[in-house]
């Protein structure tokens, strides 16, 4: 780390974080540490069946308990909370489920009471003490339950198609090597370390919500929709968060109903929920299942590329991911196939969760193109080598660019790939079998409208305002970065205000947007404050007289041209003003209609990228490299070394963007061998809802991790030049992994998490 914050730090540095001794003291507060004032306690009771309905509650008990001041259920709530719209069509909400808004139980663990006390352990005994009785009918847990239906995701979007070209099934079938299989990955859930918690207070008809979001201003407008008031009555706070990889981009319906309760009692009411119920009152990655078919010429060169992807959704919702929109665009094949659909169960409304479709849809990908190089014997890497390409393949529009080939290359040599012996099981050490596999990652480089206020005192201390988001990702930094690269003013000087819905609005934290959308918007305003500056320098005539303001900078803590020392940022700034300059800017990002920025302002997520737009698509890409180790006898995995090489545009600031990397390719070690939650087919209902059981790995299954940027100018994005990493990271490592597995033991799973008992039967095994 270049270490200090008390001089200018130019874009690129490796940075500290700037909000790193807040959070290591402790002083950072996180939404429940908010002092309220004579609070009351929620506690949630949740259903005990997946379907049916309640026909009784019986809370005399419950109420009986000393310090209970209230108990809420689907009868005494009345109309309170409004039935508003997922935000795939146009709402807020991450699921229309209505808890309390009748008899019905869409699915295990919705919330069917919330009880308030004095104390949070009344309002949790009081919660025991309840008496539901339910009507039950049978649920359908998943795929191939009985009751389950399935729908294409184009009958149910209008604007959704499947993403296709050439006829794939013909030149399918007579491809002279073949790959068809089937392909699955686990239902998983976020898990953040900070709980789903919620505190409201009520002051002269203004709402304060105390919530970790990824969507504040979106939070802002929803919940107003949902209590029918202004959304100027609505003030979210949110500036530490302590992890979200989605679950907190959308608004769950906890958050009405604890502003109903709060409003009713006229009194604060804070809601930690447990760590169990944040598996059934959020949102989670469901389960997928994939056919997945490659065709190919004995060169290597793919022929058909035939991607089917099924997803589970809950009942009322079709929330869908939809991950071919990445799956058949990563390397050039003339005829390409592809179909999403979904199926509908008796489960809670899955949502975003770290690259919510290209984790689950590459997978299938890059594990099929890792068969094919063993049908073909050919290297991996040759073979995506010969598949590569600078436009997509399915309405031929050229990448802004795509340095995945420079990926592998940077991985492979640091890696020391030219070592490997082909043969499944040929390396070993010991009782080890060692497996070395490799796999493409990419993610849609996104951008949505922005705005920003920056000011700047006489005194060149800095002010930045946005409504962005610190989900851990870095953002205080990048900002803190970009305005002291723009204003020549070190971090210490700056303060940046995010996470607050009264400041100028910034796009959802999701799609690994936030870098690129916030930092160029942040740099348009620091560059209004320069050509103020600049111009009345100018026009002041002095040491500038005469000179181009357009190429007058300001650099450690000075004003000036390229020929001379200027004068201190101080002097320029009272030519302008006694007081602060104050300078609001709002961006609108190629690929955005006009509209996109009215959205922005209600809070609406509006992104452009990827594959959306019409003219150009673009995506960050990267190669990873995984060492895993088999134990011969126990079978056990370990995974020594992970290897990742990224290009993702311009890197704002080192420190955080690898910190990014190495935690989304070690949460792929966690989904390719650990992670996935239990559900009970029989009752419809999660059995492993706790960390001890939801198995995520510790230190000791995690050991050198190398993260190498590979650099990459592409000014097309964006001005900056950035194209976003944050779930980057992740969406190879599972294919990586699964390829390790299969060439330490011979043994193909398609079926993850790769756990032991996968790998017990292994004909390649010799002891
Ligand atoms: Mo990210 S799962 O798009 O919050």
């Amino acid at each position: 780390m270049d270490g200090s914050l008390t001089q200018p730090i130019k874009i690129g540095a490796a940075a500290p974080r700037v909000d790193g001794r807040l959070k290591v003291t402790g002083e950072a507060r996180y939404a429940s540490d908010t002092p309220l004032a004579d609070p009351v306690f929620a506690f949630l009771a949740t259903s005990a069946i997946a379907r049916g309905r309640i026909t009784a509650i019986d809370d005399g008990k419950a109420r009986k308990v000393a310090g209970v001041v209230d108990v809420l259920t689907h009868q005494n709530i009345g109309d309170a909370v409004k039935k508003t719209k997922l935000f795939s069509d146009g709402g807020y909400l991450g699921s229309t489920i209505m808890p309390l808004g009748s008899d019905q139980v869409w699915h295990g663990g919705q919330i069917v009471a919330v009880v308030l006390a004095e104390t949070f352990e009344a309002a949790r005994e009081a919660a025991h003490r309840l008496k539901v009785t339910y009507a039950e009918e049978t649920p359908a847990a998943g795929f191939d339950s009985p009751g389950a239906t399935e729908i294409a995701a184009k009958d149910v979007s209008s604007s959704y198609e499947d993403p296709a070209v050439g006829d794939a099934e013909t030149a399918f079938a007579s491809a002279p090597v073949a790959i068809d299989q089937h392909y699955s990955t686990a239902t998983m859930h976020h898990n953040p370390i900070e709980l789903f918690t919620t505190s409201c207070a009520w002051a002269d008809g203004h709402l304060t919500v105390w919530e970790g979001s990824q969507n504040v201003t979106g939070f802002k407008y929803g919940l107003a929709e949902q209590l029918g008031i202004d959304p100027e009555k609505v003030h979210i706070v949110s500036p530490y968060i302590g992890g979200a990889f989605g679950s907190r981009g959308s608004l769950t319906q906890r958050t009405a109903l604890i502003a109903v309760a709060a409003r009713r009692l006229n009194r604060p009411v804070k809601l930690v929920a447990t760590r169990d119920q944040g598996f059934t009152i959020a949102s989670y990655r469901a389960e997928t299942r994939h056919h997945f078919r490659l065709g190919a010429d004995r060169d290597g060169k793919l022929v058909a590329l035939i991607h089917e992807g099924e997803e589970v959704t809950s009942r009322p919702d079709n929330y869908k991911v939809a991950g071919t929109d990445a799956s058949t665009r990563l390397y050039a094949c003339p005829n390409i196939a592809s179909k999403v659909s979904m199926v509908h169960a008796d489960r809670n409304t899955p949502g975003f969760m770290r690259s919510p479709p290209e984790t689950p849809y590459l997978f299938p990908l890059e594990s099929a193109i890792d068969e094919l190089a063993v049908a073909l014997d050919m290297d991996p890497v040759e073979l995506r080598r010969r598949n590569d390409t600078d436009h997509e393949p399915i309405k031929n529009l050229p990448y802004t660019s795509r340095s995945l080939m420079q990926c592998f290359d940077a991985a492979a040599q640091s890696f020391g790939w030219q070592n490997r012996q082909s043969k499944p099981g040929s390396m070993r050490d010991g009782d080890w079998l060692i497996g070395w596999g490799c796999a493409s990652t990419m993610y849609p480089a996104q951008l949505g409208p922005a705005a920003a206020r920056v000011t700047m005192t006489p005194q060149g201390l800095v002010k930045v305002q946005t409504a962005a988001h610190e989900i851990g990702n870095g953002a205080y930094t990048v900002i803190a970065l970009t305005a002291s690269d723009r204003l020549g003013v070190a971090p210490d000087r700056i303060t940046v205000e995010i996470g607050d819905s009264d400041l100028p609005p910034a796009p959802v934290a999701g799609g690994s947007n936030t870098t690129a959308s916030v930092c160029n918007v942040v740099a348009k305003a620091c560059e209004q404050i320069r050509a103020r500056v600049a111009q009345a320098a100018v026009n002041a005539g002095g040491g500038f007289a005469g000179k181009d303001p357009a190429m007058l900078v300001l650099a450690d803590g000075r004003l000036r041209g390229a020929d001379g020392n200027g004068e201190p940022i101080e002097n320029a700034i009272r030519r302008v003003s006694n007081g602060a300059i104050e300078e609001y800017a709002e961006n609108i990002p190629h690929g955005v209609t006009p509209d996109g920025l009215a959205k922005l302002y209600q809070g609406h997520a509006v992104l452009a990228g990827g594959a959306k737009m019409k003219d150009r698509i673009q995506f960050a890409f990267g190669a990873e490299f995984v060492e895993v180790r088999v134990h011969a006898r126990t079978r056990e995995v370990r995974v020594p070394r992970v290897v990742g090489a990224f290009a993702a545009g311009r890197i704002v600031d080192q420190t955080t963007a690898k910190s990014q990397l190495m935690g989304g390719l070690i949460w792929g070690v966690s989904s390719a061998l650990h992670e996935a939650t239990e559900i009970d087919r029989r009752a419809a209902r999660y059995t492993n809802t706790d960390l001890a059981e939801y198995l995520i790995p510790v230190n000791a299954d995690i050991d050198r991790v190398e993260v190498i940027f590979v650099p990459e100018d592409d000014r097309q994005v964006n001005p900056l030049g950035i194209k976003g990493l944050g779930e980057l990271g992740n969406v190879g490592t599972n294919a990586a992994i699964a390829n390790a597995v299969y060439h330490a033991t011979g043994i193909r799973v398609r079926e993850l998490p790769i756990r032991l008992e996968k790998l017990l039967d292994a004909p390649s095994i010799v002891l």
